[in-house]
């Protein structure tokens, strides 16, 4: 009878987490660097959420090697289910009773990872920074966690966590640390221990492990990172860690996790950042020296509400997660900034919206704001789509409901699922209940095309931004334009004084013209304004790309140069389509080269865009 009444409202995990829910997992792993390998066990506690209708505990595995498996301490049986792509291979656990409704199992998995982990990536010393140690780190958002441990792996169930972890390195995880001490199996180890108390979902399960240092950047903050990187992490996130955390607290409430910390990873970090709790993840191409990348700790940081505390309850309503991010980032921008800068993000926002719909096509299903994963891989879908148009949906319900009665909504929201997972349906309710009493804001919200918001594709309608931080930029980009017939002379004032971002506007527009520059004017551009040279990889990557699509061959140096240097997908997989473009056997030539300097997601992304594999 499982799952037919009921079936989960997750369609991207195998396990039956309508019968059973995971509410602690004690993680007891060995670090191997030698083996590039997690070995240990992994005990579960399930609760039984129907009356004994299911004797079968089914988890989410990928790529894993499964030994002995006991049940309340008693050796049990258990079977890999046929494997089933993109989603792994089914865990089926067996029970020697029918268990009764919120009685407890306890299951106990021994497991070790395998070479085709796609959740780890595993460096050699020479490919760190200080060339002493290997690292490991770990990335498991959206559904890699079942390539580390049987879970179930879905945003729609939580549990806390025990982390016991030996390595002979320093090791972080998305829990407190609290302790170490020598291991007594593996002289020269340590056993790092963590505790997480708020229960989280498996995709925040987090470690990496290397050589790693902290110094202190708030009064609940440290950034750890290797040794040679300490100074230059801490400079860049000690001036607004604190401040970001004070404002976001006044606006939604008080953060709930205890610290807050960010590790900056080596080079082939694949994202900007990951909202690991307790400890954020992210990339080096954040330290810029110029403190100008930090929207990301906002972004990061914002997350320790929506999304770490309110989350998404499967990745089709992702726009839950990733759009009130954005929103809750923009918030805090304005706060300390003020609300002009606000709506220069949003317009930033609103660029990357367009290019993920042309990227797609306007009907395509990956557009709308809820999507439909069935049998789809969620990174697949992963675009500026759920982050801008989810922005934008709720931005919208501010201007109509007005933005006093809108901040009046947010800590109810967030009180009212705080611990939870939802969907977007509840999302829709909880707000026609919140207004209810107001017969005003009430009238515009039932009469507010909530099917069209959330199902149409495209783009929706765009909102009258305040342009008082692009003007300047517009007006430059139109000088570079009209190059050839003004006789235009740029000149290194032309952007004095403006922040980089300003200048990721100015070169998104000038990407934008319908004539390229001539190889010529490109470089000219790269020469007289030092953006061949740029320390901020925001500003250099564009210029590279402008540079690709003016076909000046100068830039292909630089660019197979960076694509050797960093492996956050941001800039990776465009430079590739760029590169490509330009001459696709130095492309292919230049991901042979680096591919395994790449994580494995990112690997896997640049090999469907280059070689086609499936339609991304
Ligand atoms: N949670 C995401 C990263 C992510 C999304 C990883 C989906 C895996 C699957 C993170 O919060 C994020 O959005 N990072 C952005 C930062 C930016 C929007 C400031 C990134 O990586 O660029
Ligand atoms: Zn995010």
């Amino acid at each position: 009878m499982e799952s037919i009444i009921n079936p989960p409202r997750d369609p991207n995990t195998l396990s039956n987490y309508n019968n059973w829910v995971s509410t602690h997992v004690t993680a007891n792993l060995d670090i191997l660097f030698d083996q590039q390998k997690l070995v240990g066990n992994v005990i579960h506690k399930f609760k039984s959420i129907t009356n004994g209708e299911s004797q079968d505990i089914i988890l989410d595995t990928n790529h894993l090697d499964i030994g002995e498996i006991k049940v309340n301490g008693k050796q049990s049986e258990w079977e890999l289910l046929p494997r089933l792509e993109p989603y792994g291979t089914g865990l089926k656990i067996k029970l020697d009773s029918p268990v009764a409704l919120n009685e407890t199992v306890e299951v106990d998995i021994s497991v070790k990872t395998t070479e085709k982990c796609t959740a780890l990536q595993w460096l050699t010393p020479a490919q760190t920074s200080n060339k002493k140690h290997p690292y490991m780190f770990s990335q498991c958002q959206a559904i890699h966690a079942r390539s580390i441990f049987p879970c179930q792996d879905t945003p729609d169930v939580k549990s806390t966590f025990d982390f016991n972890i030996t390595s002979p390195l320093p090791v972080i995880s998305s829990g407190l640390h609290v302790g170490k001490s020598a291991s007594a199996a593996r002289p020269g180890h340590y056993l790092y221990q963590f505790h997480q108390k708020v229960p989280i979902p498996s995709y925040l399960f987090a470690l990496a492990s290397g050589d790693i240092v902290e110094a202190k950047i708030g009064p609940r903050s440290v950034v750890a990172t290797s040794p040679d990187k300490l100074e230059e992490c801490k400079w860049e996130l000690e001036a607004d860690t604190e401040k970001f955390i004070n404002a976001i607290e006044k606006i939604v409430y008080p953060y709930a996790w205890g610290e807050y910390n960010v590790l900056v990873l080596p080079p082939s970090f694949p994202y900007g950042g990951m909202e690991n709790p307790i400890f954020t993840f992210a990339t080096p191409s954040i330290i810029s020296k110029d403190r100008e990348n930090v929207d990301v700790i906002a972004h990061e940081l914002s997350h320790s509400w929506s999304g770490n505390l309110v989350t998404n309850a499967s990745w089709e309503h992702f726009w839950l997660n990733e759009g009130w991010t954005t929103y809750l980032e923009r918030r805090i921008l304005a706060a300390i900034h003020g609300e002009p800068y606000r709506h220069f993000s949003a317009i930033i926002g609103w660029k990357a919206l367009v290019d993920s719909v042309e990227h797609y096509g306007h009907d395509h299903e990956f557009t709308k704001l809820v999507v439909d994963l069935k049998g789809k891989d969620p990174d697949d879908a992963f675009s500026s789509i759920p982050y801008e148009k989810g922005f934008n949906f709720l931005f919208h319900l501010e201007n109509l409901v007005g933005k006093d009665k809108f901040d009046k909504f947010i800590p109810h929201y967030f009180t009212t699922f705080k611990g939870k997972s939802l969907d977007s349906y509840e999302f829709k309710t909880t707000v026609l209940d919140f207004f209810s009493s107001d017969a005003e804001a009430s009238k515009l919200l039932n009469d507010f095309d909530w099917e069209k918001w959330f199902y149409s594709p495209g783009l929706p309608p765009k909102p009258d931004f305040d342009t008082s931080l692009v003007d300047v930029v517009y007006e430059l980009a139109g000088k570079w334009r009209t190059f050839s017939e003004s006789g235009f002379i740029p000149k290194e004032s032309d952007i004095k004084g403006l922040m980089a971002n300003q200048i990721v506007v100015f070169l998104e527009q000038v990407l934008l013209f319908e004539k390229p520059l001539t190889p010529d004017q490109s470089q000219l551009m790269g020469q007289v304004y030092g953006f061949a040279k740029s320390e901020n990889v925001e500003v250099s990557n564009l210029y590279l790309q402008v540079g690709l699509k003016a076909g000046d061959r100068s830039v292909i140096e630089p660019t197979t140069d960076l694509l050797g240097r960093i492996g956050r997908m941001k800039f990776v997989r465009p430079l590739y389509r760029g590169l490509q473009k330009l001459d696709r056997p130095i492309a292919i030539e230049t991901f042979e080269k680096y591919k395994d300097f790449y994580h494995p997601i990112c690997r896997a992304m640049v090999e469907k865009d280059l070689f086609g594999k499936k339609n991304a």
